[in-house]
């Protein structure tokens, strides 16, 4: 299926390795334009020289999306780059270092709502200029369980936070054409990944968590990205305010 983003003008955060380094891919192999960021510089050229290799215009920074001038500098540089934007994916989750309390739910909801909120606010103007724009955020569906380790907890209370800004971003930019979706993965396993150390770290647990899925695999970030990119293109039209759950079936409720 043709997914009508030859020329569209994609900008997606976290791109230097996993999900959003597939996202990235996924967009310019369908012809996009695609802007990434990520704070390392060498994931960022890595990831930059695969894009191009593609055929397409890309372009990256290495910034760290919890500076709000860094993140305003970057939209700016991109919106001036491509002359516009049509296409956002707010990615980005960065782990807490702070063990526990309130300084790591400070860090988490900077982690894991704040950047989407600050990202939203500098690219709206941009997308309802844009062609059929589309935005979508990468939640999780830690946001719809119980948290069983203490460590995930604010995680989870932020993605779910997200997954509720995201229905309110669609109810309020739907009339001027922007369409905005939420992704809610499972865990989602590659190399550097934190289920590639999870699996070297706590291999017992590590196969439970596999075993939960009817599947009876983790996801990868390919699959989530085919998803990604079919919400952002023209061909998923008439879907907005949808959290789509990429998660071989692991969460046991009905998805109604
Ligand atoms: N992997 C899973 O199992 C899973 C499951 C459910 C949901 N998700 C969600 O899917 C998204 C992507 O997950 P992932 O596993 O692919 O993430 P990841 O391996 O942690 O990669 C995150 C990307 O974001 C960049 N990044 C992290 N913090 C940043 C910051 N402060 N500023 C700028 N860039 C930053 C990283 O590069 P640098 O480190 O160089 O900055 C990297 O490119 C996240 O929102 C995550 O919560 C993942």
């Amino acid at each position: 299926m043709d997914l009508q983003l030859t020329g569209r003008r994609a900008l997606v955060t976290g791109a230097s390795r996993g999900i959003g380094r597939a996202i990235a891919k996924s967009l310019a192999a369908e012809g996009a334009r695609v802007a990434i960021c990520a704070r390392g510089q060498e994931g960022v050229d890595l990831a930059l020289a695969e894009l191009r290799a593609l055929g397409v215009e890309a372009y990256g920074e290495s910034i760290d999306m919890r500076d709000n001038a860094a993140l305003e500098g970057f939209v700016s540089r991109v919106a001036t780059q491509f002359g516009g934007l049509d296409l956002v994916v707010s990615n980005v989750s960065t782990r807490p270092e702070a063990p526990q309390g309130e300084a790591r739910w400070r860090q988490a909801f900077e982690a894991d709502l704040l950047h989407h909120v600050r990202l939203t606010d500098l690219t709206v103007p941009f997308l309802l200029k844009g062609q059929q724009p589309s935005l979508v955020f990468l939640a999780s569906i830690a946001a719809n369980m119980k948290q069983l380790m203490p460590e995930e907890v604010a995680y989870g209370a932020f993605k779910a936070a997200l997954v509720n800004y995201a229905g309110h971003l669609s109810e309020r930019y739907g009339r001027k054409g922007l369409r905005v979706n939420t992704v809610s993965p499972s865990p989602i396993y590659f190399k550097g990944g934190a289920w590639d150390v999870f699996e070297r770290e706590n291999p017992k647990m590590f196969e439970a968590v596999k075993a939960m899925t009817p599947l009876g695999r983790f996801g990868t970030p390919q699959e989530v990205a085919n998803a990604v990119a079919f919400l952002l293109s023209p061909v998923a039209s008439y879907i907005t305010g949808v959290n789509l759950r990429i998660d071989g079936g692991m969460l046991k409720t009905t998805n109604f």
